[in-house]
């Protein structure tokens, strides 16, 4: 078996794409850094203009709170700002690929882009196609990891810790990102965590159960507030995330249906919440609906609005630290991340040759020389044959036979192919579409290898993303090319590079 690689993927500064590319060192460090920035009022001693010191602010999407405090953090540390709120003025309404838009900016010499964009994944290939550090905004549904910070520093700050807290994450857990975020980073603590959502709006289930594998812990999923109201220290509620449903009649209906479920109001608190229960909410929260009513602003329970003001103290701390103007923190950052994304090579399993003969059943097939693809999963040899465009091969035959018996699993299919030595992406597709494939090279009716392909990681252009917000999708054409971390191999797990999501085989497509 050949050796496998482990070696971790980040090589240069790529800025703060994904909470997950924290550890709980990094985030706790940051919510240090705010809160001296806080306490001091850092931001307004330093407010002397840098020569050259420029930050991009690119909001493809709406935004109020992320962008004028990002942009009001890096002003207060003396950097020029500019960019756009909004598409409307920008070539990106003639049609320009992100790729190009971002380019332009380090082109012009800025040291680091903030941004936000309606596809999952965008910030991440920003990342990877630039020199300068880029901080996520807000990735379609996928995440936003300020937020989760300054939530994070906002509950610190009121409680003096996390560890040991009942949280939990209210309203539209299906597309709202900061809960996507707030998940993740959470599973770094030792936290209760409740998810209260309305039908059809529940937290995906592949984040649910990368919490749990991070902290070994289930959230545990309510369908009534009051229930738990009396056990939480901090409440987050959720705006439905009207821009996210499908335009027309059955989007306005299944939109209709959420909004107006979990509405909180000053008497529920008082009636149901401990007195120290903290409320939280991203904002805004939508007129039309208030998941808030205005009867809680002015209650020792509504932190909302500090929350937001503390969007500032800690985008200051970031960009110190992503741009290191200046240290109040020593340790580097991002430190290794507990989930760093490692690089595997690929390899090859040797399996023993038993007694060298592997002439098939007279019916099935006689092979003298060439490749045997075996232990093919039942029904998936045409499959399999179409991927690996053996249809478009000459000179070579090829005898596929389908659920024939098998001494290791009751049924398989067999792929036979004469005088045809498969090249490596075509030995990844055959260990993607049935990972416990035999292959067989034969030479003189004998077989002198025997071997099972492992794979890579990362995949490059051999899937494709089932997520059809994820900027690595053809049809957003932008030019991402796919590519996948295997997180586990039996049975397969992968993992989009750009919105992260996890596949299994079963629910992912594979290239061809
Ligand atoms: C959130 C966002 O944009 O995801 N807002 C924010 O950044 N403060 C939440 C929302 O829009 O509902």
């Amino acid at each position: 078996m050949e050796q496998l690689d482990n070696t971790e993927i980040r090589t240069k500064n790529d800025g703060l794409i994904s909470i997950r590319d924290l550890s709980r060192e990094d985030i706790l460090s940051l919510i240090r850094d705010s809160q001296k920035i806080k306490e001091e009022k850092m931001y307004v001693r330093e407010s002397v203009v840098r020569s050259n010191s420029k930050i991009a602010s690119l909001f493809f999407e709406n935004s109020t709170r992320t962008r004028v405090s990002s942009e009001t953090a890096a002003r207060n540390q003396g950097f020029y700002v500019n960019g756009f709120a909004g598409v409307e003025g920008t070539s990106v309404k003639k049609g320009e690929p992100l790729m190009d838009t971002v380019r332009m900016f380090e082109g012009y010499g800025y040291q680091a882009i903030i941004m936000r964009h309606e596809l999952a994944g965008a910030a991440r290939f920003a990342a990877d196609n630039l020199n300068i550090p880029v901080i996520n905004g807000g990735d379609g549904s996928s995440g936003h990891p300020t937020q989760t910070l300054l939530d994070l520093f906002t509950i610190y700050e009121d409680k003096q810790r996390i560890d040991g807290l009942k949280i939990a994450l209210v309203g539209d857990l299906k597309y709202g990102r900061t809960v996507h975020s707030l998940l993740d980073a959470l599973s770094l603590f030792d936290v209760e965590v409740y998810l209260v959502s309305p039908n059809g709006l529940n937290m995906p289930q592949w984040k649910v159960a990368d919490y749990t594998s991070v902290s070994g812990k289930v959230p545990i999923v309510v369908t009534d507030l009051k229930e738990i109201l009396s056990k939480l220290d901090v409440l987050y509620m959720t705006r439905i995330q009207r821009e996210r449903f499908h335009l027309g009649i059955e989007g306005e209906a299944e939109f209709k249906k959420a909004s107006g479920l979990f509405v909180l109001n000053r008497d529920l608190l008082e009636r149901y919440a401990k007195k120290d229960l903290i409320v939280l909410h991203p904002l805004p929260r939508d007129k039309n609906n208030m998941e808030i009513s205005t009867d809680v602003d002015n209650t020792p329970y509504a932190k909302y609005f500090i929350q937001a003001q503390n969007g500032l103290y800690m985008r200051e701390a970031l960009i110190r630290k992503i741009i290191n103007t200046s240290s109040i923190s020593s340790s580097t950052f991002p430190a290794k991340s507990p989930r760093a994304l490692l690089k595997r090579s690929p390899g090859s399993l040797n399996l023993p040759i038993i007694d060298g003969q592997k002439k098939g059943d007279k019916y099935h097939y006689r092979l003298d020389e060439g490749t045997l693809i075996d232990h093919i999963e039942v029904n998936q040899g045409l499959k399999l044959y179409k991927m690996l465009d053996l249809d478009k091969i000459s000179g070579s035959e090829v005898v596929l036979c389908t659920n024939i018996r098998s001494k290791q699993f009751e049924r398989k299919d067999v792929l036979a192919i004469h005088k045809l030595i498969l090249s490596t992406q075509q030995l990844y597709k055959i260990a993607l579409l049935s990972p416990k494939h035999t292959i067989n090279i034969i030479k003189g009716q004998r077989v002198i290898k025997k071997e099972r392909a492992i794979l890579p990681s990362p995949l490059y252009d051999l899937l494709i993303c089932n997520n059809p917000l994820c900027i690595s999708r053809s049809e957003h054409n932008e030019f991402a090319r796919s590519i996948f971390y295997v997180e586990s191999d039996d049975p397969l797990q992968v993992r989009c590079h750009y919105c992260e999501e996890i596949f299994s085989r079963k629910e992912i497509s594979i290239a061809y």
